[in-house]
């Protein structure tokens, strides 16, 4: 076991390796003329480094609107799909081509196109955690920011079959008072989160508010003081008065609300939040992307055009 002194060492070590990663990281950027855009689920240091970070539409938007040649994704592979399918003349790299997400996995176009058999005129509305194909399926995208509004805004005498998370499908039900059809897909490491997690999390800081992610389950949700996607998370965070909150999200949104909020305490809701895929990506990987122009998005160009205008359907409504 290394004596304090050793660790500490180590800990300069790597805070030394961190420092030079990064310096080289930034100035591949510059070479490639790229823009790093990064989820808020990443890890400390890729989102140190990005030029943007964000929740799942912001960087939608950036990735429509960046007028760099090449966008290096730190997220996972729906998200670096979308960049490529909203921007297609742009190079768009992943770190590391095996960040999915096991929700992602849960809809499969044949599985969708036979669901929409069985509800003639139907409207789908698809969370842009799916594959590119799922959303070429799909008439609307959204994303857990925009849903309420992206449901209302469908005609209220048409069916909507929203895939695939059930529980962001049955949250925007309750709130809408739309009757949802629900895929029943669902992401681990938010549903995972027990109504019991969330007493005990409460009874040790009474001082704080919940704040839940609406992939969630209901009954959890229930529980919960505010919830929303974790941009809104973070703007809950700035505004709201109370000096420390308990977060029901991905562990890596705590770097980003630290950040902005200084002064304020986070707890994670439960030790368990914590998405692998979204871990895969390294700094190293991003400098090995950035050096190679190494692993790129493709999408094959019928299934990119009907993506497409499922996720601009969706960028109209914002
Ligand atoms: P948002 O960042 O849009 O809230 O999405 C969370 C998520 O699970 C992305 O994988
Ligand atoms: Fe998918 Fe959940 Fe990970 Fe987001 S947090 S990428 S929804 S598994």
């Amino acid at each position: 076991m290394p004596i304090n002194g050793e660790r500490g060492c180590c800990m300069e070590q790597q805070r030394a390796a961190i420092v030079e990663l990064s310096r080289r990281v930034r100035e591949l950027k510059e070479k490639r003329k790229a823009v790093i855009l990064a989820h808020f689920y990443q890890r400390p240091e890729v989102q140190d480094v990005a030029d943007f970070v964000g929740d799942s539409l912001q960087l939608a938007e950036q990735a429509a609107a960046t007028s760099a040649g090449v966008i290096v994704f730190c997220g996972v592979y729906f998200m670096a799909e979308s960049a490529k399918i909203l921007s297609p003349e742009k190079i768009v790299l992943l770190p590391d081509l095996g960040a999915g997400c096991p929700m992602a996995d849960m809809a499969a176009p044949e599985a969708v196109r036979a669901r929409k058999e069985l509800l003639p005129g139907c409207i789908v509305v698809t969370y842009v955690n799916s594959s590119a194909a799922v959303k070429a399926e799909s008439d609307f995208c959204c994303t857990s920011s925009n849903a309420l509004k992206v449901v209302e805004a469908m005609p209220p005498d048409k069916p909507v079959l929203f895939v695939p998370d059930r529980n962001l499908g049955s949250y925007v039900a309750r709130c809408t008072g739309r009757n949802l059809e629900l895929w029943d897909g669902y992401c681990h490491v938010h549903d995972r989160l027990t109504t019991g997690e969330i007493l005990a999390a409460r009874k040790e800081h009474p001082e704080a508010p919940v704040v839940v992610h609406p992939e969630c389950r209901p009954e959890v949700i229930d529980l919960a003081d505010h919830v929303s996607s974790t941009g809104g998370m973070l703007k809950y965070a700035g505004s709201a008065e109370a000096p420390a909150f308990i977060i029901g999200t991905e562990q890596g949104l705590l770097h980003s609300l630290k950040k902005a909020c200084p002064d304020k305490s986070f707890y994670l809701a439960a030790s368990h939040m914590v998405c692998p895929n979204m871990k895969l990506t390294t700094l190293e990987k991003v400098r090995w992307a950035l050096e190679d122009m190494d692993p790129q998005i493709e999408v094959q160009p019928d299934i990119q055009d009907r993506a497409r205008r499922a996720l601009t359907r969706m960028l109209e409504i914002k």
